[in-house]
């Protein structure tokens, strides 16, 4: 079974590079569906406290640990911090919320969820994700949703630099700049909705690329991620496209198919704008 390459982040910790997410899955069916993304190889799961599931992603684990199908060390469990959660206070009984609901030791990478610039409390509520990362509760501590104007206001208070910033990115918003952003400062771009919502799926371009390569459109544009150096985290619900979506570590797009993906750009975006979210 092939494994996603796992790719350090700005600490000692590594993360997968293709994960599966869970916005949506209804909590019912986040165990079985994890299950099956866990036998898929997938390793790095994402969850949020907003997304009502983090039980349903913590009783996969716990299952996969008990009949010796994976390690801990090997599983990378992501949740984040919603946004009526924001300050200090508010920040830590979040976090214990969310830990006790995933039903783990420790969280690997905890995320604020959105900046939300209204309120005013991001470098307070990430002065407690600080705090939950020095006393070892995460691995990992980082954001979501920040656009550059937020992350130089953060790193200009912050002690620890974000690992993280799980931002949407997909062929119709491909986020260049804020992608240097983050090489220049040693923030890892992980991508949500990397088909955009499935909405890049029907695209010409990448239906052309998938007949020449006799691969899918949802594993070509999971492919273009990788060669990009983007993480990404991508949601199914069938273990069917679960499976198909984690079959791209064998093949590559040619320079020629990588350009003509890049011209793909447009700025759509299917997610809200994060200086609109509160
Ligand atoms: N940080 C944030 O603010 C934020 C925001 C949004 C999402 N996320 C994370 O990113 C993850 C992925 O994003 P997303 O769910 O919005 O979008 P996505 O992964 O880009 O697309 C998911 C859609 O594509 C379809 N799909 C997946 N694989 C397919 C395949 N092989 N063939 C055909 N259709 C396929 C899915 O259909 P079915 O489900 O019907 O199979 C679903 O409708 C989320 O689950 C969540 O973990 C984070």
């Amino acid at each position: 079974m092939h494994k996603a390459p796992r790719k350090g982040l700005n600490n000692s910790v590594t993360m997968g590079t293709l994960g599966y997410g869970v916005y949506k899955v209804p909590p019912a069916d986040t165990a079985q569906l994890c299950a099956l993304a866990l036998d898929a190889g997938y390793r790095t799961l994402d969850t949020a406290s907003l997304y009502g599931n983090e039980s349903g992603v913590g009783q996969a684990v716990a299952e996969a640990l008990a009949i010796g199908a994976t390690v801990r060390e090997d599983i990378f469990v992501t949740t984040k911090l919603w946004n009526s959660d924001h300050g200090y206070r508010r920040a830590h009984e979040a976090f214990a919320a969310s830990k006790a609901l995933l039903g783990l030791d420790y969280v690997d990478l905890y995320l604020i969820h959105w900046p939300c610039r209204g309120k005013g409390l991001a470098l307070e509520t990430y002065r407690a994700l600080e705090e939950l990362y020095r006393a070892g509760e995460v691995r990992a501590i980082g954001v979501s949703n920040f656009l550059q104007q937020d992350l130089e206001q953060l790193l200009e208070h912050a002690d620890v630099v974000p690992a993280v910033n799980q931002v949407e990115v997909h062929p119709y918003l491909q986020q260049k700049g804020l992608r240097a952003f983050h090489d220049r400062h040693g923030i890892t771009t992980q991508a949500w909705s990397p088909l955009g919502r499935g909405a890049v799926l029907d695209d010409p371009v990448i239906g052309r690329i998938a007949a020449e390569l006799g691969r899918s459109p949802a594993q070509v544009i999971l492919r273009w991620h990788q060669q990009q150096g983007v993480a990404a985290v991508v949601k199914a619900s069938t273990g069917t496209r679960i499976a198909e979506n984690f079959t791209i570590f064998e093949f590559e797009l040619t320079a020629e198919q990588l350009a003509a993906i890049a011209s793909l750009e447009r700025g759509q975006r299917f997610g809200s704008h994060p200086a609109e979210v509160n």
